[in-house]
Formats: structure tokens, C-alpha cells, sequence
């Protein structure tokens, strides 16, 4: 057991034997429900008035008191056969999954590591825990491994594939890093999680001894999970108060999520959205625009100025075209960025028309 498995250990035990120990068990519908929150009885009107689906909208409760269902766990079956990891559990956002896994591991005896673009939501719950947290220069390794020898921490932080500049960590190297130092490495695959192999390159978060997926990015759903050992996943039980003091996922969209996993593996999507990718950065690299080093679905074209950035995503708006105009502190200042995200619903037609007119756009000589 490394240091973080111990503490978790101790204080599962400590809990148990103090009588607070904390479990879920799925919420049995041959019981008379006078546990939850269900206070009309509408949780169970479902979606569409159709009768024939009798899958709950509302989950009623939290997890531990009536909240968690044979849907929510078949969901987690299913992510846990697809991560490889033991166990799973489920929270409405990524955003919150983030930050009860923080404040719920770390607290102010704790030193931790993290990457210095770590998302918003890793940031406020590091702050929440109280941890001494401190950030290595962007997939850095040198960086990581001199605050690594100084720090001794027992997790370090990461994101799979980088929400607002397309690139992957180095999880091989951040693993083995992380094991020389006897730590966790924690993966947020949010950007990662559902796109086949063949769309990006090899960011493999089963490296990870926590990892983070969510359901509103590649599923099109909304939900997320955290993914790790029994040990993890039973500590987060019994103490995460996002999970035990939250109304637990809607079971329509454990469902939904479900659903979606499983499309995630028809090759064509993979396929066309590999070749979406391809065709982009080819015809950007024909037309000199300024895209960052990227082989994901996440292609960002560096702007530079705050003013220039609107300027230019409002111009593509009178064009038909929708593009994100990031600004900081999203991103570190002088780096805003128009931030393009391919999909594999996107035609070849609209993937030139989106070139053809950031070149005009962006290199005055082809404004002719
Ligand atoms: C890297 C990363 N982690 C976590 C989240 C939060 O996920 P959710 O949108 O499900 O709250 C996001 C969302 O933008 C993200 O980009």
C-alpha cells in the first residue's frame, strides 16, 4: 500500500469501527419507499408521457438513502469493464466529481502535484482541501520530477487530453514518475474518455489510479464517474459529502450514458471522426493558419489579443460558423485562442468552408 491507500485504509477502518461506516445498497423497489424526497411522487413520471418506460426520471434520493439503482450500477459495471478499473461511482457533473475528489482525499497535512492546466474544477477543489498543491510547468516532466523530489506528494494531477489546447499528457512517463514516488496518479479523461483510439493519439488513462470520465462531452449525455480500486471507491463512499449529501444522476441518464458507451464503439464514428480530424489539419496546414500542435478533436488556433479573438469568432458567426472565443483566465493571458472542436457529424463541405474562411479571415492576403 502506498501512502494514500494507507490513509484511506485507516480511516475506513477508524469509521467502521466507530459505527459510521458508510455503504450503498440498490434501492430495492419491492420496498415501501419512506426514505425519500419524492415528496409528490412525481420522480417516476416519465420522460415523454410514455408509458412504457418505466426507467425513473428522478432518482428520488441520494445514493445512500433510496437514490442508487440497478441502473446506476449497470452503468458503472459497464465503465468499469471498459477502464479496466475495479470500481466506480457516479455523480450528476464533472465539475462536482472533480471537486468532492479532491476535498474528499486531501486536506491540509496532504502535498500534491498537479499540472499546471489542470481544469477550473480540479483548481477549486485542491483550494477547498486545504493541501499544499503545487502546479509543474505544463506536461513538463523535468518540472514534475524536481517538485516531485521536493515535495513527495501523494497524488499528482493530470488531464488526458487538455480541454483548451488539444495536446495528451505524457501518462507513461507521469506513471512511472508517480510509482518511483509510491503516488497516485489521478487522470481527469473528460476530453478523453468515449473517442476511439484511431480519433486521437494514445492517451492512455488506464495508467490512471483514478479517472475521471464524463458523460457531456463524447457520450452527448451529462453525468460523470470516478473510476478506481474498491478501496478508492468505498472511501469515496463513505465520506465524499458531494456523494452522500447530493441528490443522486437521474436514472434516465445512467441510461442514457449507458446507451451511448456502447455507440462509442461503432468503428464508423471513430473512423469519420479520425478523418474529420486529418482533412482539418491538412487543409489548415495548406492555408498557414496558426493551429497548436494537436491530433485530437480539439483544435485551437492561437490568437493572441483578447479583442482579436471576439473580433474574429463574431466574423465567423456572420459566416454561419459557431467557434469558441477563449480568453483568460481560461488560458494564460496573451494566449487567447479560438477553439475549434471537430466532430464526426461534420461534412467534409463545412470542415473546407470553416478553413477556406479562417484563412480569409486571418491571413489578409487571401482576403481578395
Ligand atoms: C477537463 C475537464 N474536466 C471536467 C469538466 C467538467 O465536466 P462537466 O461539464 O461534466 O461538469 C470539464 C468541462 O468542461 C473539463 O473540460
Amino acid at each position: 500500500m502506498n501512502p494514500l491507500e494507507s490513509k484511506l485504509s485507516a480511516e475506513l477502518e477508524a469509521l467502521k469501527s466507530r459505527g459510521l461506516l458508510r455503504q450503498r445498497r440498490i434501492h430495492c423497489e419491492t420496498l415501501i419507499d419512506f426514505a425519500g424526497n419524492d415528496y409528490l411522487g412525481l420522480a417516476a413520471v416519465n420522460a415523454g408521457g410514455q408509458s412504457d418506460n418505466k426507467t425513473p426520471v428522478g432518482s428520488g434520493a441520494s445514493p445512500l438513502v433510496s437514490g442508487y439503482s440497478t441502473q446506476h450500477q449497470e452503468l458503472e459495471r459497464a465503465l468499469c469493464q471498459r477502464t479496466g478499473h475495479e470500481a466506480a461511482l457516479l455523480f450528476c457533473s464533472g465539475f462536482s466529481a472533480n471537486q468532492a475528489l479532491m476535498t474528499s482525499l486531501f486536506n491540509a497535512q496532504d502535498r500534491v502535484l498537479a499540472d499546471k492546466l489542470v481544469h477550473a474544477s480540479i483548481i477549486d477543489g485542491l483550494r477547498q482541501s486545504g493541501s499544499d498543491f503545487r502546479r509543474f510547468r505544463h506536461n513538463d516532466l523535468a518540472s514534475a520530477r524536481t517538485l516531485a523530489v521536493k515535495q513527495s506528494p501523494l497524488a499528482l494531477i493530470t488531464e488526458s487530453v487538455f480541454s483548451m489546447d488539444g495536446d495528451c499528457a505524457p501518462l507513461t512517463e507521469l506513471k512511472a514518475l508517480c510509482d518511483q514516488h509510491n503516488a497516485w496518479l489521478i487522470v481527469d479523461d473528460a476530453h478523453g474518455f468515449g473517442v476511439p483510439k484511431g480519433a486521437q493519439a494514445d492517451c492512455n488513462s488506464k495508467l490512471a489510479d483514478v479517472q475521471l470520465v464524463t458523460f457531456g462531452k463524447a457520450l452527448g449525455c451529462q453525468g460523470a464517474a470516478l473510476l478506481g480500486s474498491q478501496l478508492f471507491v468505498d472511501y469515496m463512499v463513505a465520506t465524499c459529502r458531494h456523494y452522500i449529501y447530493s441528490t443522486s444522476l437521474s436514472p434516465q441518464a445512467a441510461v442514457t450514458a449507458l446507451t451511448a458507451l456502447k455507440k462509442t464503439d461503432e468503428p464508423q464514428l471513430g473512423n469519420k471522426l479520425a478523418d474529420n480530424i486529418a482533412s482539418f489539419t491538412r487543409l489548415a496546414a495548406e492555408l498557414s493558419l496558426p493551429l497548436m500542435a494537436s491530433s485530437t478533436p480539439i483544435q485551437p488556433l492561437l490568437v493572441g489579443d483578447n479583442h482579436r479573438v471576439l473580433e474574429l469568432a463574431e466574423l465567423l458567426k456572420q459566416s454561419g460558423f459557431l467557434v469558441g472565443a477563449i480568453r483568460p483566465p481560461t488560458v494564460p493571458a496573451g494566449s487567447a485562442r479560438l477553439r475549434i472542436t471537430l466532430s464526426a457529424h461534420h461534412t467534409d463541405e463545412q470542415i473546407s468552408a470553416l478553413t477556406a474562411t479562417l484563412s480569409r479571415l486571418i491571413n489578409p492576403l487571401n482576403r481578395a
